[in-house]
């Protein structure tokens, strides 16, 4: 049996700017997915789940017609069938899937799914970093049906331990960006999922377009300026350009944020934080009043830099800027006010950087 471990990830700062060939700037995290894979006879995957009970068994030959079932085994199958596409063959095998990340959190459990599972199904064939990355996003795209950006899969793929990184999505490379010492990155758990998730981030993905046609000569929001999108302010309707605002304003943050950490500067990095949740609360509404409440309360208590919701927003997670050594007092306080005021325990994660995905273990069989 061979096992690989594929991490999520936290986003610091940079939210929905990574489809309009923006800058994000996020960390892979401890918790992931680890997938156990062992050769099988007959020529099909059998795919099973720690967290869940069901399985499913798919005959290789039946992979390229096949038709996505909205189930975990989704993410698995659409990795499968681009490795296919990609002209490699697959073996019979079992997947053992045992995920720590949890779903639905913003914290990417389906890239850690992805990206463990493409491991697996390489069984130690080569394939670059980039095009692991490209070929998760596309089983996510092509089968799944989310049309997300390159985020998620490179940071499962590239993450680091120790540093966060600066991606640039459009040339999809990335830079080392070690954060300040003394400060603790601290993700608060809403615990909510609101079913608006995924046709909302469709909506918003077309939204972007529109505002994008808007300015013609321009590949993507990413090349608007600020003074551009000033100009051409009143012919573009009133939520197409307050998405766009968004973008062009969120890809500044992220270079200022990254500025902000290389001086140590936490103060300024808090605020970038606060400016952002704002902004997606406001100009990009994919918040919600849980993650509101959650940012709100942060800031009122000792030791926080800053607060936002992280990932693709209507649930999931916060993540907060927090002084080290403050960050337990700051967990008993969160978990109290959320609770009194939504009954839900929200669970509170302290983090660092963790390394990208890896081959974890090689044991006969
Ligand atoms: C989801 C998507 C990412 C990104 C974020 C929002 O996590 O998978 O590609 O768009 O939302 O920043």
């Amino acid at each position: 049996m061979k096992a690989y471990h594929a991490p999520g990830r936290v986003n610091l700062i940079g939210e929905h700017t990574d489809y309009n060939d923006g800058f994000v700037l996020p960390i892979a995290i401890e918790l992931g997915c680890t997938v156990r894979a062992s050769a099988v006879k007959a020529p099909e995957l059998r795919l099973s789940s720690r967290q869940y009970s069901d399985t499913r068994t798919v005959r290789l030959d039946e992979l390229a017609a096949l038709k996505p079932a909205r189930h975990w085994s989704d993410y698995p199958l659409g990795v499968a069938r681009e490795l296919l596409a990609l002209g490699l063959k697959l073996k019979g095998m079992a997947l053992e899937i045992d995920a720590t990340v949890p779903t639905g959190s913003g914290l990417s459990s389906s890239a850690a799914l992805e990206v463990a599972s493409a491991l697996a199904l390489l069984d130690g064939r080569p394939l670059d970093k980039i095009e692991l990355a490209r070929l998760c996003q596309r089983a996510e795209r092509n089968f799944v049906g989310m049309p997300c950006g390159i985020m998620d899969q490179y940071a499962s793929v590239f993450g680091e331990a120790g540093a966060a990184m600066l991606l640039d999505c459009r040339a999809q490379t990335h830079e080392r960006v070690p954060l300040p010492e003394g400060v603790s990155i601290v993700v608060v758990n809403s615990m909510v999922k609101h079913e608006l998730g995924s046709s909302a981030y469709r909506e918003r993905v077309a939204q972007c377009q529109e505002a994008l046609s808007h300015f013609p000569g321009k590949q993507a929001l990413r090349d608007v300026t600020l003074g551009e999108l000033e100009r051409a302010a009143s012919s573009i309707p009133e939520i197409p350009l307050a998405r766009a605002r968004h973008n062009v304003l969120e890809n500044w943050r992220v270079r200022q944020f990254h500025a902000a950490a290389a001086a140590g500067d936490l103060a300024r990095m808090g605020q970038l934080f606060v400016e952002s949740h704002r902004s997606l609360r406001d100009d990009y509404e994919v918040s919600c009043e849980e993650l509101d409440f959650l940012v709100a309360t942060a800031l009122t208590l000792p030791g926080v830099h800053g607060a936002r919701m992280t990932g693709g927003g209507f649930g999931g997670c916060t993540v907060n800027l927090v002084d080290r050594g403050s960050e337990e007092a700051f967990a008993k306080e969160m978990r109290a006010r959320y609770q009194a005021r939504y009954q839900l325990d929200p669970a509170v994660i302290v983090t660092t950087p963790a390394a990208g995905a890896h081959a974890i273990r090689k044991a006969a069989g």
